[in-house]
């Protein structure tokens, strides 16, 4: 797929145009008078004003026949980087089973620096191009369109964009990497075939990669992640994977995701209802692996290591039972009350060895309690860490790419309750405030001088509803938070 700004789209023959109208009746800024007038007439006289909603119309250019997409944007006071992905990408899933190869998208110029404008756009247009449907082998109604060609149009907003165009294809690239990674069935997407996907991801982005065997776990002392894999037959992997941006040695980020291809809860059995989406308990592996090759596209100048450990939870005769104790790679004993808080023992060590390797900023990733969805449903992620400023930097990052955050609370308190009888943590302390019992769990693997936070995105990872700008399923979170801290660091440090 091709994308180039342009300021109008007369010369070239589009087979649809989205053109995305405001509550208050405008269109957006890049719009040409002519199809302005369209749109706007459109969205008066047919179109629902419901954000997202998009109505199909017929545009004639030159006796050509071709599409008009209007697409209802809302208020523009509530515009912002998120719907300026959202609403291309509602645009673009209008097209689904059309024939369209060059489409044209007007961009909000007036109301969002271009620049911003313009990569959102670009991974908008991505995201609504992902179907989850990898192993059906008929096609159906919502066939993607075989787009080739994007036209952004920022009439007389235009600018040199090659540099967002960039950032929206490796950003929007990811996303999607991430999203196809968490969709696999588990007896596909185990833990070798994650590092295998690794490897690939890795060659193509120049990143350097090491895939960590359970004898080498072992041998390094990472007790606690190697318990959740005693009940498996498939091979735990611990996938390391570096980009060097910069000269000197140690790293400016760490990146540490959650890889349980699947998580029956192992001796603390989950119930069988919707088990079967447990397939994704590897998507914050998906999003750290994913968001460090797009850094790597970018040449982003930083040094950051990625570290994925994967397994798969499940119960069997070898099996960890509630009860056993473990040591971790920090040294630090732990109880396991409850085999179904795996996350958080698979990250204790990842965190650990992030921090061995010389990093001084670790944000881990996870998929970790069912507490953070019921406290923040599906539309936050739940942010967690110290100290403020880098949770600050980390909320302004998901800003800038379009996700949200909440930052949640730790205490003390908290992290008494984890104190075990018989071990030095336990890795569960009840129901009431579980999210937090996991972060504060995770966060004693790390140093009191390491910056550190946690993201939880149990909520957000997938959907099972489709929404106008996305199909359900996987949803690729925090990838493009992650990118866009990378990118924040690396304008700092420099
Ligand atoms: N992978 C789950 C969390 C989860 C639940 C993710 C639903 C996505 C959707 C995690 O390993 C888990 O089982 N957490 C337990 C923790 C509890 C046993 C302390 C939970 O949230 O119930
Ligand atoms: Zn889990
Ligand atoms: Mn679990």
């Amino acid at each position: 797929m091709q994308f180039r700004t342009v300021a109008s789209p007369d010369d070239v023959q589009l087979d649809a145009l989205i053109v995305p109208v405001f509550m208050d009746g405008a269109a957006f800024s890049g719009a040409s008078a002519a199809d302005r007038e369209m749109a706007e007439w459109v969205a008066r006289e047919q179109a629902s004003s419901k954000l997202y909603s998009t109505t199909t119309h017929l545009r004639q250019t030159d006796g050509r026949a071709t599409r008009l997409v209007v697409v209802a944007a809302g208020q523009r006071d509530d515009f912002d980087i998120q719907r300026a992905w959202e609403i291309p990408a509602a645009g673009v899933r209008a097209l689904l089973a059309s024939t369209a190869k060059t489409i044209g998208v007007v961009l909000e110029t007036r109301a969002l620096p271009s620049a911003e404008a313009v990569q959102a756009a670009v991974e908008g247009v991505h995201f609504a191009l992902w179907r989850p449907d990898s192993h059906r082998t008929t096609d159906d109604e919502s066939v993607l369109p075989p787009i080739e060609t994007v036209l952004l149009i920022a009439g007389d907003g235009t600018v040199d964009a090659d540099d967002a165009i960039r950032r929206g294809t490796a950003v929007g690239e990811a996303v999607n990497w991430a999203r196809s990674l968490a969709n696999e069935p588990a007896n596909l997407m185990t833990p070798t075939n994650i590092a295998a996907q690794a490897t690939d991801l890795a060659h193509a982005a120049g990143l350097d990669i090491d895939v960590l065997e359970e004898d080498q776990c072992r041998d390094l002392g990472m007790g606690s992640y190697l318990s959740v894999a005693h009940g498996s037959d498939e091979p735990a992997k611990f996938i390391v994977v570096r980009h060097h941006g910069r000269e000197a040695g140690g790293y400016d980020l760490a990146l540490v995701g959650k890889g349980i291809t699947f998580d029956s809860g192992g001796i603390s059995l989950k119930p069988g209802l919707d088990m079967h989406l447990m397939k994704y308990d590897m998507s914050g592996a998906a999003a750290v692996l994913a968001a460090t090759s797009a850094i790597a596209h970018l040449d982003l100048p930083i040094n950051v290591i990625a570290v994925a450990p994967c397994t798969e939870n499940v119960p069997s005769g070898h099996a960890t039972k509630p009860g056993d104790v473990f040591t971790s790679l920090s040294g630090k004993t732990v109880e396991v009350i409850n085999t179904d808080a795996e996350g958080r023992l698979v990250l204790i060590d990842g965190v650990t060895y992030a921090e061995r390797e010389g990093a001084t900023r670790i944000v881990d990733v996870a998929t970790l309690t069912g507490a953070i969805a019921i406290a923040l449903g599906k539309h936050y992620i739940g942010l967690f860490g110290r100290p403020d400023g880098f949770v600050d930097e980390i909320r302004r990052a998901g800003e800038l790419g379009g996700e949200r955050l909440w930052p949640m609370p730790m205490s003390d308190e908290y992290r008494d309750d984890i104190k075990s009888d018989i071990a030095d943590l336990k890795n569960s302390a009840g129901r009431e405030g579980g999210a937090i019992y996991g972060a504060v769990f995770i966060e004693a693997g790390v140093g009191p001088k390491t910056e550190w936070a946690h993201l939880d995105i149990a909520g957000g990872a997938w959907n099972e509803q489709d929404r106008p700008f996305s199909p359900k399923g996987p949803q690729g979170a925090a990838v493009r938070t992650l990118v866009e801290l990378a990118s924040s660091i690396s304008s700092r440090t420099r």
